[in-house]
């Protein structure tokens, strides 16, 4: 898959980005969000090349995938977006995730890359769309607020450890969709595919209320408390 949005290009990781791959992978600002109990920064280019490999065979079941995020002004690589399973899922739950070199950080290349690609999953025919991460990232709970997700609470499920876990499906895409400020509407076109990217489609709201109760079990989410 390849979408081109205003500023990116969401493609397949080539061999070539290796490098980058191994400077993004072996910092440990990074890779402490990715829900490793114990993350190990990548150590060499051949470890790169072997993730490269891997991100690739997860990008063979459309519309799941693990894309890299290039500028096109510059071609610099700024990081990955994905959408894929959920480790441990039990009704193939699909989460959106993302990271990025810290130098790619504060420009808003996660949210316009993200909204894409949960644009494309939904309009893919996915139900819904979910997003994990550690109680503390607030960047990345940043990113799924601005790309219309909505906070549901903390679970302990699919990673060690409390996540809290936001959800997309057609019908908060719709209010996003219909709003008027952020976040925006995606814009961006899939290549290859005529015009842009399809239209998200009207569901009906007690199939999607029915399936929401089906998704996760209101007991395993609790609500976030800050202190
Ligand atoms: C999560 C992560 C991708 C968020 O990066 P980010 O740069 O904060 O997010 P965006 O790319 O959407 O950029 C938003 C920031 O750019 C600013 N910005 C500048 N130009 C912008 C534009 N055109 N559009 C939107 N935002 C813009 C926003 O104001 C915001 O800055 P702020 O947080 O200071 O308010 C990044 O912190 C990261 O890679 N972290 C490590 C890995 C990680 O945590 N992954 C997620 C695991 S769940």
């Amino acid at each position: 898959m390849i979408i081109e949005t205003e500023r990116l290009l969401i493609r397949p990781w080539r061999f070539g980005d290796a490098p980058r791959v191994l400077d993004i992978q072996s910092r440990m600002e990074v890779i402490k969000w990715l829900g490793e109990t114990h993350p190990v920064p990548m150590q060499n280019l051949t470890q790169a090349r072997e993730r490269i490999a891997r991100y690739n065979a997860r990008s063979q079941q459309p519309p799941l995938g693990c894309w890299a995020i290039e500028v096109r002004e510059t071609g610099v690589v700024a990081g990955s977006v994905l959408l894929l399973k959920l480790p441990k899922a039990e009704h193939g739950e699909v989460e959106i995730g993302w990271h990025l070199h810290p130098d790619s950080w504060g420009h808003g290349v996660a949210t316009e890359a993200a909204a894409v690609v949960l644009a494309h999953a939904l309009a893919s025919g996915l139900p819904e769309v979910l997003a994990l991460t550690h109680v503390g990232n607030l960047p990345s709970q940043g990113v799924m607020r601005r790309i219309g997700m909505e906070p549901l609470g903390v679970v302990d499920k699919w990673y060690d450890g409390p996540s809290l876990v936001f959800r997309a499906d057609h019908r908060s895409a719709q209010r996003s969709v219909d709003s008027s400020g952020t976040p925006e509407t995606p814009r961006g076109s899939v290549r290859g595919e005529s015009g842009t990217l399809p239209d998200v489609p009207e569901r009906d709201p007690g199939e999607a209320q029915a399936h929401d109760h089906d998704r996760i079990p209101h007991e395993e989410v609790r609500p976030l408390r800050r202190r």
